[in-house]
């Protein structure tokens, strides 16, 4: 196990129909990821940020090329597998927050541990834990449609953390929230990445969260422009 990369890719391509014709968001891409990383996909709106997440996330699969995610290869999993890698090993903070509307603060933050099977004990630790991080312990009742823009990333965020994942994929996670709190996150971010060795992979164009990375992957165009490590 120790020797494969988190993530890998090998000339990963993905191409979306556009009217007549089509659209290629990601030209080749090669990247490999090792444990413990805290890199960045870093490039402007468009050039294939989310794209990458979400098949690296096996939300999406690729349309040439190859995606590994723990030695999984991503388009060629069965729909049970990928939902158990992304219920096992994976985090995802969406751009979107994709968060259950009519569930409160709580449950949101509760529903990854009710697939795996935590007792109502530890979950209860656990989202209490996941909320303290983020700073909505007293939101605990509130739902999705009562709370503002940066309430619900901070609810995303606990959610993607709460099972501490060995993967967290974090799509834009601060482009609501004021200095303060992204400050707090990305330091408990960067604290689980130290201490539990979580990889951490971001899209994201705001410079408090640039600043944090270890790894920078710019991309343009669907293509890596440049990777630089700290
Ligand atoms: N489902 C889709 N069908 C057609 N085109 C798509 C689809 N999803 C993305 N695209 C196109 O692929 C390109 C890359 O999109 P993507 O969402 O990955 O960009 P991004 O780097 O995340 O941008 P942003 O910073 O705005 O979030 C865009 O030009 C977009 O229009
Ligand atoms: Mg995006």
């Amino acid at each position: 196990m120790e020797n494969i990369p988190v993530i890998k890719t090998e000339r990963l391509t993905k191409i979306f129909p556009m009217g007549k014709g089509e659209f290629s968001a990601l030209k080749g891409i090669d990247l490999k990821l090792g444990t413990g990383e805290f890199a960045g996909l870093i490039g402007p709106s468009g050039s294939g940020k989310t794209t990458l997440l979400n098949i690296l996330g096996s939300l999406d699969s690729p349309s040439d090329g190859k995606a590994l995610v723990l030695g999984q290869s991503i388009g060629k999993l069965t729909a049970k597998e990928a939902a158990k890698l992304r219920k096992e090993k994976i985090g995802f903070i969406f751009q979107s927050y994709n968060l259950l509307q009519v569930h409160t603060v709580y449950e949101n933050v509760e529903f990854p541990l009710l697939l795996l099977n935590y007792s109502a004990n530890e979950r209860k630790k656990l989202v209490m834990g996941a909320l303290e991080w983020v700073g909505l312990t007293d939101k605990i009742k509130q739902k999705p449609p009562q709370l503002s823009g940066g309430e619900c990333q901070r609810v995303a965020i606990a959610r993607a953390m709460v099972k501490t994942p060995s993967i967290v994929l974090a799509d834009e996670p601060t482009a609501n929230l004021d200095a303060v709190n992204s400050h707090n996150i990305l330091q408990t971010m960067a604290r689980m990445n130290e201490e539990l060795k979580t990889t951490f992979l971001f899209a994201t164009h705001d410079d408090k969260v640039i600043g944090y990375l270890k790894r920078k992957i710019y991309l343009k165009d669907g293509m890596i422009d440049k990777d630089v490590t700290n």
